[in-house]
C-alpha cells in the first residue's frame, strides 16, 4: 500500500475505474491523499470501490456513470463542465478505460465490434483528452494527463485486430497532445503501457493462461502513481511500461 501523501489536494479523475488497473489506481491516487473522481458505466461496482475508500478514511470520491461508447461530444462537453462543478480544476487524469474486442483474424472481425473498439478505444479518448485539457491547463500545480497503451500498440500483432490499432492510435494521440503542449505547459502528457495484468481484459485475451502467472495491479501501481505526482513534472511525451518499473531507474 502506498502511504505518502504525494498527492495531497489533487483532483484525479480516473476514466475506467470500476474494475482492474482503473479501479487500482483510484484506490492507489486516494490513498495518497488525492480528491477523486471515478468514471465507469458501472455503477454498484463504482458504489462499491467508493465505500472502500470511505472506510478506509480516505476521500468520499465523485462517481459519474458514462459509457463511453454511446455518448455524442455535447455530452463529453457536459462531463468536463461536471468535472468543473466538482473540482474547480482538474490536476490529474487516467484515460485507462478501453475494450478487447475480438480476437480473430482480419479476414474474420466483425465490423461492428471495429466500430466499437474505435467508438471506445480512440474517439472517446479523443474528446476526453480534447475536453479535459482546458480543465488540467487552469491546474495550480503541474497537472498529468495519462493515457493507456498496450505493447500491440507498438508493434502489430496477428488476430489483435481493432485493439492493437487502437493502441497504436493511443501511441499517437499522446505524441501529437505532447508536441502542441510543448516543452513549456504546464500540463504533461504520457502514455503508461500495463504489461500483462491480472484483470478480466487480460483473462478474456488469454483464457488459457494461469491468473496467478501475471502479476497483479496492486503490483504495477508505482509507475501510474510516479507519473501522476509532481515527482514527475518533467517526464512528458513518453510511453512507459509499467512492469519491473522502479524510481530508481526514473
Ligand atoms: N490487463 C492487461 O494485461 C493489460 C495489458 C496491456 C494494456 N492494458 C490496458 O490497461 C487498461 C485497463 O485494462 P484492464 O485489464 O484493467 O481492463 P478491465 O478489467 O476490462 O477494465 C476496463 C475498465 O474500463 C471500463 N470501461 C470499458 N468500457 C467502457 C465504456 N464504454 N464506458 C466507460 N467505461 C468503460 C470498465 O468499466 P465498466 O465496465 O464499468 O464500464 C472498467 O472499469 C486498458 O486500457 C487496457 O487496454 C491492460
Amino acid at each position: 500500500m502506498h502511504t505518502s501523501n504525494i498527492l495531497n489536494g489533487h483532483s484525479i479523475l480516473v476514466v475506467g475505474s470500476s474494475e482492474g488497473i482503473g479501479r487500482e489506481a483510484a484506490l492507489t491516487y486516494a490513498r495518497a491523499g488525492a480528491k477523486l473522481m471515478i468514471l465507469a458505466r458501472n455503477t454498484s461496482a463504482l458504489e462499491q470501490l467508493k465505500r472502500q475508500i470511505i472506510a478506509e478514511g480516505l476521500c468520499s470520491p465523485r462517481i459519474f456513470q458514462f459509457d463511453l461508447e454511446s455518448k455524442n461530444e455535447d455530452d463529453y462537453r457536459q462531463l468536463a463542465q461536471h468535472v468543473e462543478a466538482e473540482s474547480h480544476t482538474l490536476d490529474g487524469a487516467l484515460l485507462n478505460a478501453s475494450l478487447l474486442g475480438a480476437r480473430t483474424t482480419l479476414a474474420d472481425y466483425p465490423w461492428d465490434t471495429w466500430q466499437q473498439v474505435m467508438q471506445v478505444n480512440v474517439n472517446a479518448q479523443f474528446l476526453l483528452v480534447k475536453h479535459l485539457l482546458p480543465l488540467l491547463q487552469r491546474s495550480s500545480t503541474d497537472a498529468s494527463l495519462i493515457l493507456t497503451t498496450s505493447s500491440v500498440g507498438r508493434q502489430g500483432r496477428a488476430e489483435w485486430g481493432a485493439y492493437s490499432v487502437s493502441k497504436f492510435a493511443t501511441e499517437a494521440l499522446m505524441q501529437i497532445c505532447a508536441q502542441e503542449l510543448g516543452e513549456n505547459s504546464p500540463v504533461r502528457i504520457n502514455c503508461i503501457n500495463p504489461g500483462g495484468t491480472r484483470t478480466a481484459m487480460r483473462a478474456a485475451a488469454y483464457p488459457e493462461e494461469d491468473p496467478s502467472s501475471v502479476r497483479t495491479p496492486a503490483d504495477i501501481m508505482d509507475l501510474y502513481l510516479h507519473l501522476m505526482s509532481p515527482e514527475s513534472s518533467d517526464v512528458r511525451g513518453q510511453s512507459i511500461d509499467a512492469q519491473n518499473w522502479n524510481r530508481q531507474k526514473a
